[in-house]
């Protein structure tokens, strides 16, 4: 991996291939690996740019950072400064997972003008409800203690299809493995920006940029018929459901994610 560095850290990121920039930004609590089959097909044909967010994977946090929380504005601001440490201008197509969806409505908000392209991945565009919002300060406050394991423990059964468990285990065992070598500041710093991290739905029908909605079939965190309703909103949006893919579907059905991510980063080079 490259590192930049950008004002509040020092980021860690892939940068293969050459032609389109496009940006791939993974969920929590993971880091660009998650991507990988994506990195390595799309850079046949676009140069793709996938990041450690701050405090993920290589990319180190801030001082303060566990205790503040990290919005998903600033995780956006650091992807703007990324863009630019390496000297990225041209508009790009970006790609959120999750976590990353949620950072990248923030991009959209405040760099859209970099964007010729926007793929939303298995996220949501509403607020957390109360419930989740304290669950998430929960495990922010507790994490030091409990240690990262204890996150797989929490959200692995939501994170597959009930077939990958059981057809894929060495998938489940790459998830848990970054899992927990995610040090435990970052997972509070993630926890507490995604509790405050606003309800997004009245910017949808605003969004004109070209934007693809994907999610597997069997999604339990982020719900096909959820991603339906966004994809409805964002005026053109396509929706592609994956089969037999859960949350992960990058790394369930990376064949299926590779083929609707190529069509549409071709459909955005003219
Ligand atoms: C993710 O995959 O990034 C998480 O499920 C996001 C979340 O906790 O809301």
């Amino acid at each position: 991996m490259k590192t930049a560095a950008i004002s509040r850290t020092k980021m860690a990121y892939v940068d293969e291939g050459q032609g389109v920039p496009v940006l791939l930004v993974h969920g929590f609590p993971l880091d660009h690996s998650m991507w990988d089959a994506q990195i390595a097909a799309l850079s046949k044909s676009a140069r793709v740019i996938a990041p450690d967010l701050r405090g993920f994977g290589k990319s180190s946090l801030a001082a303060g950072d566990g205790e503040r929380g990290i919005s998903m504005e600033a995780y956006a601001d650091d992807l703007a400064e990324l863009l630019d440490a390496i000297g990225v201008k041209e508009p790009i197509v970006l790609a959120g997972f999750s976590l990353g969806g949620y950072v990248a409505w923030q991009f959209v908000r405040k760099h859209g003008h970099r964007l010729r392209g926007l793929v939303q991945c298995d996220t949501r565009a509403v607020a957390d409800n109360e419930e989740s919002r304290a669950g998430r300060l929960k495990m922010a406050e507790n994490i030091a203690e409990w240690g990262s394991g204890r996150v797989m423990e929490m959200m692995g059964p939501k994170l597959f299809a009930p077939a990958t468990f059981e057809k894929k285990p060495e998938i489940v065992a790459a998830v848990r493995k970054v899992i927990e070598t995610t040090p435990p500041p970052a997972i509070a710093a993630a926890q507490r920006g995604m509790a405050a991290r606003p309800d997004v739905t009245a910017m949808l029908p605003h969004i004109i940029v070209p934007t693809l909605v994907l999610v597997g079939e069997h999604d339990a965190i982020s719900s096909a018929t959820e991603m339906k309703g966004i994809a409805d909103a964002i005026p053109g949006a396509e929706y592609v459901v994956i089969p037999q893919a859960g949350h992960m579907t990058t790394m369930e059905e990376p064949e299926a994610v590779n083929a609707a991510l190529a069509r549409f980063v071709a459909a955005q080079v003219r």
